[in-house]
């Protein structure tokens, strides 16, 4: 009985002991290594944002958060409603424009932002199957970018968006899908092509069996992705990321990234297009080549320009842009400035 009691007595205190050991080990580390880093942490804060081409943020980009090309057979996509997306939005109007534009130039080099599931409205996927162009695409929503892996496209793709900033952030992303249930007769895809940035939410009220989730997703500036890839000419940027397009091109066009973009296609759901931002694309050498609910710019001078059919649509744009700024005019202003 007393040595039993001794016994436990001191393996109690032996197990206290050992117990109130670790956790003094354990407090102490804690607070050394969590202080420390604290401190660093903290004070690389406080410097501000890291560069969309700061070192450190390059190698998370190449090794986190970019999957390399696929050199598989493509992997056959026919679900029922993939051709119904072909008549409806502007898919038919950019579709007609890259093949315009593209056809007989093999080996480019393209950014999708927005790349769904690779092949529902795709802008790229016939540049890389039947022009043998090699691409980035992006895709934030977690069940898209799933089902593009599945695709296995033969280009790097990247489960983050693009940044409204011009640096790193993280941010929370909005993702449409259909309820359960709803007996609406379209794409699911139609409705997984909405997912936007919380803080540029577009009106979706006609779209009557909505559902919505959260996430929160890495973003990074567009130079970024280029810069991690040692990308310095892109044939074709693609941009249908609902809301921030603007903000993406400026942050590209006020870098000094060195960067030449050739062709830019952009969506755009607003009624009336930003005027500074027009200005500022023309400033750094955009010209608008079409726009119907999206907008097409080329480079000034890119050899695109000479093709005789692109020169005739050029032409075309521009007068009807003449005689749309003449229509808005108004008298007084018309007046004043003569
Ligand atoms: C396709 O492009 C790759 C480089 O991206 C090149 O190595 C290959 O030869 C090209 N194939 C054809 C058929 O042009
Ligand atoms: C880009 O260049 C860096 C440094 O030269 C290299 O480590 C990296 O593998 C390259 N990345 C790609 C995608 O070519
Ligand atoms: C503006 O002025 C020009 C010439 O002064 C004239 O031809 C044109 O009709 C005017 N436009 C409007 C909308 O009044």
């Amino acid at each position: 009985m007393l040595r039993y009691s001794t016994c436990s007595a001191s393996v109690l205190f032996c197990t206290l002991a050992l117990v109130a050991g670790f956790a003094v080990y354990g407090i102490l580390v804690f607070f050394l290594q969590v202080g420390y880093m604290n401190k660093d942490d903290t004070l690389m804060c406080l410097s501000g944002p890291l560069e969309a081409d700061d070192p450190k943020v390059l190698e998370v980009l190449r090794n986190k958060y970019l999957d390399p090309p696929m050199d598989l057979p493509y992997r056959p996509i026919m679900h029922a409603m993939m051709n119904l997306g072909k008549k409806s939005h502007t898919w038919p109007w950019i579709n007609h424009y890259i093949k315009l534009l593209f056809s007989g130039h093999r080996d480019g080099f393209f950014i999708e932002a927005g790349a769904l599931d690779g092949v529902y409205l795709s802008n790229t996927l016939w540049l890389e199957q039947e022009m043998n162009w090699s691409g980035l695409l992006i895709e934030a929503d977690a069940i898209n970018y799933e089902a593009l892996m599945k695709r296995q496209r033969r280009a790097w793709s990247s489960p983050t968006c693009i940044s409204s900033t011009r640096y790193p952030k993280k941010t929370i992303f909005v993702s449409h899908s259909v309820r359960p249930n709803s007996q609406i007769m379209i794409s699911p895809w139609s409705y997984r092509s909405h997912g936007h940035e919380l803080d540029d939410d577009i009106d979706q009220s006609d779209f009557d069996a909505d559902y919505r989730s959260y996430s929160e997703v890495q973003c990074f500036p567009l130079i970024s992705y280029l810069a991690a890839l040692n990308v310095t000419t892109v044939d074709l940027l693609s941009l249908d990321i609902q809301g921030s397009e603007i903000k993406v091109l400026s942050n590209y066009l006020s870098s000094s990234s060195g960067v030449y973009i050739r062709v830019i296609v952009m969506e755009y759901e607003y009624d009336n297009m930003d005027v500074y931002f027009m200005t500022k694309m023309k400033h750094h050498g955009y010209i608008l080549l079409a726009k119907e609910m999206d907008y097409i710019f080329v480079k000034k001078r890119d050899r695109i320009l000479q093709r005789p059919e692109v020169r005739e649509i050029l032409r075309f744009t521009t007068k009807r842009a003449a005689l749309e700024a003449s229509k808005n005019s108004t008298p007084t202003s018309n007046s004043s400035q003569r």
